[in-house]
């Protein structure tokens, strides 16, 4: 770990977040310690205890350079939007270059990506509530347990979806079997500098009712 003390429960759940500056692109991640990470991820909740998550850590830097082709391209748009809007002056998009902008150019050079898969079961259907809740739902509470305890271990990560239109050009990269879907992609690398703050979220009122909406 990078702090100096222990990181209580509560910290550990309110103070990690989403690292794209701060991933050491230079240095190499060891391989036991991703294992040990991608163990606590399956500890996990997931549907009818199916443990239908399956893993690619992609390390190699060939592999990882074609992936941050695929995420350069499904973002090419947005970043030029975001760009223009920076380049006028606006603040949020300022903000979102610096942190955002990092992976449009260089996601292939963050150490490992991980890409977070499911193999369907016959139940899922594809597009019903149930199904979608059941399925995606057995997979991200994993991915959070992963980038938890990335951050135990003084790793930073960043979960990536955007690059999925993409998909297919991805399952030829990593050769993934036709019927895993892909459900994100966590960046992972040593952090650089010390820890995060708790963000700024909506208030409870204007989210959260007892009993009735109304
Ligand atoms: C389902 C999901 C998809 C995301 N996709 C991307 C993405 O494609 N690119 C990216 O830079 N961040 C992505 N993020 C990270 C969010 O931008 C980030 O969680 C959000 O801005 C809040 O910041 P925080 O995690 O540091 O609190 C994603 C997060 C989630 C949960």
């Amino acid at each position: 770990m990078t702090d100096a003390k222990p990181l209580t429960g509560l910290e550990l759940l309110t103070t990690t977040r989403s690292v794209r500056r701060r991933i050491d692109r230079t240095r190499e991640v060891d391989r036991d310690l991703l294992l040990r990470c991608l163990e606590v991820a399956m500890q996990a909740p997931n549907g009818a205890d199916e443990q239908a998550w399956r893993w690619i850590v992609v390390t190699d830097e060939k592999q990882r350079e074609k992936i941050g082709a695929c995420y350069h391209a499904a973002n090419e748009q947005f970043a030029a939007s975001v760009t223009a809007r920076a380049d006028a002056g606006d603040e949020a998009a300022k903000l979102k270059l610096a942190s955002s902008g990092v992976f449009w150019d260089h996601l292939g050079e963050v150490p490992v990506l991980v890409i977070a898969c499911f193999e369907p079961q016959p139940w899922f259907d594809g597009a019903s509530p149930y199904a979608l809740a059941s399925a995606y739902g057995s997979i991200f509470p994993a991915v959070w347990n992963f980038q938890l305890a990335c951050r135990l271990e003084g790793l930073a990560s960043c979960l990536i979806t955007s690059h999925l239109r993409f998909a297919d050009e991805i399952a030829k990269i990593v050769e993934l079997p036709d019927q895993f879907i892909q459900a994100g992609i966590v960046a992972v690398g040593h952090l650089i500098g010390s820890s995060f703050q708790p963000a700024r979220r909506n208030p409870l009122n204007e989210v959260v009712r007892f009993d009735r909406w109304s």
